[in-house]
C-alpha cells in the first residue's frame, strides 16, 4: 500500500533577528553568518510562545486548509526536541489547543504520541506514521506529524548564530498528492554520542560545534550507504556504467542546522561517490591538487580534527571541489532551492529538513520545472546521534499544492527585533503577557501555574 505527504503547512513565528545586526553587536564579520552559515534571519519566538503552541498553530493551518475534520484523523503525532514535560506529550497540548476551536472531545479517538531524537526524531514519526497506513491499520484516516522546534543556543556561543523556531505540520495518507515514499529502502544509523545535547532542566545544549558537523556527515553516509543497498537490490534504481545513484536522484533535501551545511553534505557525499568514477580524473584536474588522504582513516573523530594538516588540505581540496563545474551544476540543480527558506529562518531543529522539502517544492515550481515522478533523496540527522536516509517521488497532484506556496506570505509581516528585544526574549525576562506582537489567528500561551500543586499546567487561547 501507498503512503506518503498530501500536504504540508507551517508555521513560522513573525519575530527575528537580522543576521547581520547580530554579527556586529557580537563584534563577528557579518559575511561569516551570510556566506559562510548561510545566514540571514533568525525566526524567534514571541514571550506568548512555546513549542506547542507553534505546533497547533501548524496544524490548525494544515486543517483548516484542507477542510479536514477531527474525525478524518487516526493519529497526531509530535516530534520535538524542545519537550515541556518530563511525561506529558506534546501532542496533549496540541489536540487541548484544537479542541478549543472544533469542540470538547473532537479528538478523543484519536491517539499518538510525543517522539525524541534530536532533529531526526520527525523522520522516525513519519516512517512509522508511513507504516501504520501501510499496514492497513487507518481505517480510511489520515495520521498528522507536526515537527515544532524552538533552538535556542547559549548567550555569547558559537551555537547562538544557528538559532531559529517553527513547525511544521503533514499530512499522510495512502494516496498522498504531494510525495509517496519509496517503500523498503528507508535506512538508518545510530551511535551514542555527545556531539550536541540538553540535559534534564537545561534550556539550551551542550555542543561540540566542529564535532557536530563531522559526526553529522559521518552518519549520513552511514545511512546513505545503507540505502544504496537497498534501493540497487531491489531494483529501484538501476545503475548503468561509470552512474553513481545520485545521478538517479533529482533533489535533495538534507538537514539543515544552517543552510551552508546542506552544501557540505552535498560535497561530502559527492566526493565518496564521485571518487570510483571515471568522471573523478578530470574533476580533481580542475581542483589543482591532489585530493588528501588522512593519516589514520580509521581514527576517531577527534584524531581527525586534530589532525590540522589533514583538517587543512581537506578543506582547501573541498572549497576547490564545490567550484568545479560538476559540483555547480549539481548543486544548482537538486539542492539550491531547499536552501534558500532555511537562510530566511533559521535552525528548526525537527521541523528543517521539512522546511528544506516546502523550499525545494516551491523555488523549483517557480523555475518552471515539471516536477511530476522527480525523486527527492532525504537525508536526515539527530545528535546524540542517528541519520535516516530515505526518499520518495512527487507525485501527479502536486501542482494544486504547490502553485500556491509562498512562504514569505504564509510567514506573514515580520518585525525585526532590536538586540536588546532579542536579549530580553532569550533571557526569559518578558511573560506571557508581555508579548510584543498582537495574536491574530493564532494560539498564544496565556498562563503556566505556579502554585505547588498545579506547578507547570499551562494555559492556552485561540485570538481570532
Ligand atoms: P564556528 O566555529 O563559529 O564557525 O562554528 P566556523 O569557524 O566553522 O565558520 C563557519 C563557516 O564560515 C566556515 O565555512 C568559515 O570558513 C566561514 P566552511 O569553511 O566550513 O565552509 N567563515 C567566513 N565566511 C565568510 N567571511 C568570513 C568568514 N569567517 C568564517 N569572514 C558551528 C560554526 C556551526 C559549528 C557553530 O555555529 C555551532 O556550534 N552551531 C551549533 C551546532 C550545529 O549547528 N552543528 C551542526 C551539525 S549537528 C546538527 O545538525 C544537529 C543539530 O541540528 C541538533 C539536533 O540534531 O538536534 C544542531
Amino acid at each position: 500500500m501507498a503512503a506518503g505527504i498530501d500536504d504540508i503547512a507551517l508555521y513560522i513565528p513573525r519575530l527575528f533577528v537580522d543576521s547581520a545586526d547580530f554579527a556586529r553587536a557580537r563584534g563577528l564579520d557579518p559575511a561569516k553568518l551570510k556566506t559562510g552559515l548561510g545566514i540571514s534571519k533568525m525566526a524567534i519566538v514571541d514571550a506568548n510562545q512555546d513549542p506547542a503552541c507553534l505546533a497547533a498553530n501548524a496544524c490548525l493551518k494544515l486543517m483548516q486548509k484542507n477542510k479536514i475534520a477531527p474525525k478524518d484523523i487516526g493519529r497526531l503525532y509530535v516530534a520535538t526536541e524542545s519537550a515541556l514535560d518530563e511525561s506529558k506529550a506534546l501532542n496533549s497540548y496540541v489536540i487541548g489547543m484544537l479542541e478549543q476551536v472544533y469542540g470538547t472531545d473532537s479528538f478523543e479517538h484519536c491517539g499518538g504520541i510525543e517522539c525524541k531524537f534530536a532533529c531526526v526524531s520527525g523522520s522516525y514519526a513519519l516512517y512509522d506514521n508511513c507504516n501504520w497506513i501501510r499496514a492497513g491499520e487507518a481505517e480510511g484516516k489520515s495520521a498528522i506529524v507536526v515537527v515544532s522546534d524552538i533552538a535556542k543556543y547559549d548567550l555569547g556561543s558559537a551555537g547562538e548564530y544557528t538559532q531559529g523556531a517553527g513547525s511544521i505540520a503533514m499530512l499522510l495518507n495512502d494516496s498522498p498528492r504531494l510525495l509517496q515514499f519509496d517503500s523498503k529502502v528507508t535506512s538508518t544509523s545510530i551511535k551514542n554520542e555527545y556531539d550536541f545535547y540538553r540535559p534534564f532542566g537545561k534550556e539550551t545544549p551542550i555542543v561540540h560545534g566542529q564535532y557536530s558537523n563531522l559526526l553529522y556527515l559521518i552518519q549520513v553516509k552511514k545511512a546513505f550507504e545503507s540505502y544504496k543497498k537497498k534501493a540497487l537490490e531491489s531494483k529501484l534504481i538501476k545503475l548503468k556504467e561509470g552512474e553513481t545513484i545520485l545521478d538517479h536522484i533529482d533533489y535533495l533535501c538534507m538537514h539543515l542546522p544552517y543552510s551552508t551545511m546542506g552544501k557540505k553534505a552535498l560535497a561530502y557525499l559527492l566526493r565518496r561517490e564521485w571518487r570510483h568514477l571515471p568522471r573523478w580524473k578530470q574533476i580533481v584536474e580542475q581542483t589543482g591538487m591532489d585530493e588528501p588522504a588522512p593519516r589514520n582513516p580509521r581514527g576517531t573523530i577527534e584524531s581527525i580534527l586534530a589532525d590540522d594538516e589533514y583538517m587543512g588540505k581537506d578543506h582547501e581540496f573541498t572549497r576547490l571541489f564545490t567550484k568545479t563545474k560538476e559540483f555547480q551544476q549539481f548543486y544548482d540543480d537538486k539542492l539550491a532551492s531547499s536552501l534558500v527558506a532555511s537562510a530566511m529562518i533559521g535552525n528548526l531543529y525537527t521541523a528543517s529538513l521539512y522546511l528544506g522539502l516546502r523550499s525545494c517544492l516551491e523555488f523549483e515550481f517557480q523555475k518552471g520545472v515539471d516536477l511530476e515522478g522527480k525523486r527527492i533523496g532525504f537525508g536526515s540527522y539527530g545528535s546524540g546521534s542517528s541519520a535516516m536516509v530515505f526518499s520518495g517521488v512527487i507525485q501527479p497532484a502536486y501542482r494544486e499544492l504547490v502553485k500556491d506556496m509562498n512562504i514569505e506570505a504564509e510567514i506573514g509581516q515580520r518585525r525585526k527585533l532590536s538586540l536588546e528585544e532579542y536579549e530580553e526574549i532569550h533571557e526569559n525576562r518578558r511573560g506571557p503577557h508581555q508579548s510584543l506582537l498582537e495574536a491574530k489567528k493564532e494560539f498564544v500561551l496565556v498562563n503556566v501555574e505556579k502554585s505547588p500543586e498545579s506547578r507547570g499546567e499551562r494555559k492556552y487561547a485561540f485570538y481570532d
